[in-house]
């Protein structure tokens, strides 16, 4: 007999509006009961076309249910985030009928939770949603925390919404078609939780990215469900980013953000492009006083493990520094970080100069890896 796999759980808990997300592998089967308190059945699942053996088991999962369904199959990617890529979906929602009691599912990686959970809240002022991400990095970071957003000329996510989930499954088993440089790219957001709010969560990532692990290392539901407590906590805490509480969950961002934007978003992936960003934050702890130079190097360390992208030579302190001054980061000389003091201790610090970029890049240029 098949073993039935466990379902982890974490509440996100806020007010008027808590939902689960669940984790698990082979749990599709167990989601119609997460939703029975819902009145109408009437499913419309927009999802990434690439993936359909993921949109088979979603909908025969429904269907036994007795949902019915109405399928928005899309060309995922950073492309569909696009005031005119997500304009025809409208039109078939309201082609299909779809009323305020609709129930959108978003079936797909981060960028289509962020696109399809702004569809959600735009649609005839706002319909439900569940989120079913389909990368590691959507199930550890995107799916939770209810911003959803689109592109503009001038930025990325500067068009969006605060609208929460009614659910969101982490199903394990779609995870098995990521290509590996996408799973170490939720890695890397799984690291920032370690060192920014957990030292147990830290090492017991570090104890398990031994040899092929990054792959598929053990203990990963567990590790999805650590990360999404985390990520909780802090939403619940501040759910519309405005005490400041969600910043440190930009750890190694603002390097990270820069790297990617100057490689034109071709040669890192985002979780990539953070892992250099939190080794350049590491370095600047150390360079600012907070952190010892020897736990900056047992830290860096570990994050110089993971099989990513070299730093382009080209791309040098000037760079980062111009590229924070064309973003108007840079107030008086000075900039502000999210910077390390201890594992699991960050510290905010808005003293940071431009000689102190420069002695941090060069602290990273000399470390290993
Ligand atoms: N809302 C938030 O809080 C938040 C947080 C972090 C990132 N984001 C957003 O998330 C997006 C990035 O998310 P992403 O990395 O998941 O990218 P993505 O959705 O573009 O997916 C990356 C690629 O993986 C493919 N893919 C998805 N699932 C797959 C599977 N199971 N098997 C094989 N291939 C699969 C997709 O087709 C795509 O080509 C960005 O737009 C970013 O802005 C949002
Ligand atoms: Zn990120």
């Amino acid at each position: 007999m098949k073993r039935r796999s466990q379902t982890l759980r974490v509440r996100v808990d806020l007010p008027g509006r808590p939902y689960d997300v669940r984790v698990g592998s082979s749990i599709l089967s167990e989601m119609p009961g997460w939703l029975k308190s819902r009145k109408n059945k009437k499913a419309f699942i927009i999802s990434d076309q690439s993936l359909t053996a993921a949109r088979q088991k979603l909908k025969s999962s429904l269907k036994k249910s007795g949902w019915e369904i109405t399928e928005i199959p899309v060309q995922a990617g950073e492309s569909f985030k696009d005031w005119q890529k997500i304009y025809p979906v409208y039109g078939e929602l309201l082609r299909a009928k779809a009323g305020r009691d609709a129930t959108i599912f978003a079936l797909g990686g981060g960028s289509i939770g962020d696109a399809a959970g702004f569809i959600a809240s735009t649609y005839l002022r706002g319909v439900d949603w569940v989120g079913l991400p389909t990368t590691l990095l959507a199930q550890v970071d995107s799916s939770v925390g209810g911003k959803t957003a689109v592109n503009h000329a001038l930025g990325k996510n500067l068009i969006g919404t605060f609208h929460q989930p009614k659910l969101v499954v982490c199903e394990t088993d779609f995870l098995k078609t990521l290509s590996s440089r996408e799973m170490i790219s939720g890695w890397g957001e799984m690291i920032k939780y370690g060192l920014v709010f957990d030292s147990r969560f830290f090492k017991s990532l570090r104890d398990s990215f031994t040899d092929n692990a990054w792959l598929f290392p053990a203990h990963l539901r567990k590790s999805i469900q650590t990360s999404l407590k985390w990520k909780a906590h802090v939403v619940a805490q501040d759910e519309f980013d405005r005490k400041g509480l969600r910043e440190v969950l930009n750890f190694g961002h603002t390097f990270g953000h820069a790297l990617e934007a100057e490689t034109g978003y071709l040669e890192f992936q985002h979780g990539e492009a953070v892992l250099w960003g939190m080794r350049f934050a590491l370095a600047l702890s150390q360079v600012r006083g907070h952190l010892s130079a020897h736990l900056r190097s047992d830290l860096d360390s570990v994050l110089a493990q993971a099989p990513i992208p070299r730093l382009p030579s080209q791309f040098t302190g000037r760079d980062f520094f111009q590229h924070m001054s064309q973003d108007k980061k840079v107030r008086n000389g000075r900039l502000h970080f999210v910077l390390l003091k201890s594992l699991g201790k960050p510290i905010s610090d808005s003293k940071v100069t431009e000689a102190d970029l420069h002695a941090a890049f060069a602290l990273l240029k000399a470390a290993r890896g």
